[in-house]
């Protein structure tokens, strides 16, 4: 007799690398800058591709991108699969590579969404994003509880008051979702001011659930990061 096949949904890595790093002032795009011995790039696809329970990564580059082809050629990205078709805005970026895609996932698959800019995301966090987010969940992102104290600017860069900071999180990567619903959700959302796909998904209804996450799980963002960036990979 035959057993109908039980088709169990797959965790999809997508990071979007197409950005230009204008913060951090070099010509060369941040993703690309040395970091312990290795394009920056390449710690965080490396820390994706070699996750037990992650079955395919996929990388956003811009379209005109030249930088991946010669890190892919030193055997930093294998198991990566590289999509030129970043956007305008990370969110487009993330979009258009979900679309890029579709042949490749199901609507059930979930999809982690990472920050080519966090390489020092540890296995121990993605393990718990994986574990904490439930079959029933809309998804979940990685979050960290804001530690320090708010306060909010006048006109003249002085304090203008204080802000409760009970209930606030700091929204991390990777944010996983279901495919299906990730790629509607940022469709629907189109040119709007999202800068997550939390942010996406909140817009048409759904809770995301927020999962713990780590300071080492920083966005690599200034010159400064990088060293300490450096000082925690070496040291992992
Ligand atoms: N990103 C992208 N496409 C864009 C903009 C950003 O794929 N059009 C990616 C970046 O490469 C990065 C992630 O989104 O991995 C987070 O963005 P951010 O840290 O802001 O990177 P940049 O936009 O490159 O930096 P900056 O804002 O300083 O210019
Ligand atoms: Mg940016």
């Amino acid at each position: 007799m035959l057993t109908p096949a039980i088709i169990v949904p797959r965790y999809i890595a997508l990071v979007p690398a197409a950005g230009t790093g204008t913060r951090m002032g070099e010509s060369l795009p941040k993703q690309y800058l040395e970091l312990a011995g290795h394009p920056l790039l390449h710690h965080t696809l490396h820390r994706l591709a070699t996750h037990p329970r992650i079955a395919g990564v996929f990388v956003v580059l811009a379209a005109g991108d030249t930088h991946f082809g010669a890190m892919a050629a030193n055997g930093s990205a294998d198991a990566v699969e590289p999509l030129y078709c970043g956007g305008d805005t990370r969110a487009a970026s993330v979009y258009n590579g979900l679309v890029a895609i579709r042949d490749a996932v199901a609507g059930d698959d979930w999809v982690l969404v990472h920050d080519a800019a966090r390489p020092c995301l540890s296995a121990a966090a993605l393990d718990r994003l994986i574990d904490e987010v439930d079959e029933s969940d809309a998804g979940g992102l990685l979050a960290l509880p804001v530690a320090d104290t708010l306060k909010r600017e006048d006109d003249d860069r002085r304090v203008a008051s204080t802000q409760a900071r009970a209930g606030l999180w700091q929204a991390q990567t990777p944010q996983m979702f279901r495919y299906g619903f990730l790629v509607e959700a940022l469709r629907r959302a189109g040119a709007a001011d999202v800068t997550d796909e939390a942010g996406a998904i909140e817009r048409i209804g759904l809770k995301p659930r927020l999962v713990m996450g780590e300071a080492r799980n920083f966005k690599v963002t200034y010159p400064e990061d990088l060293e300490l960036a450096k000082l925690i990979l070496e040291n992992s």
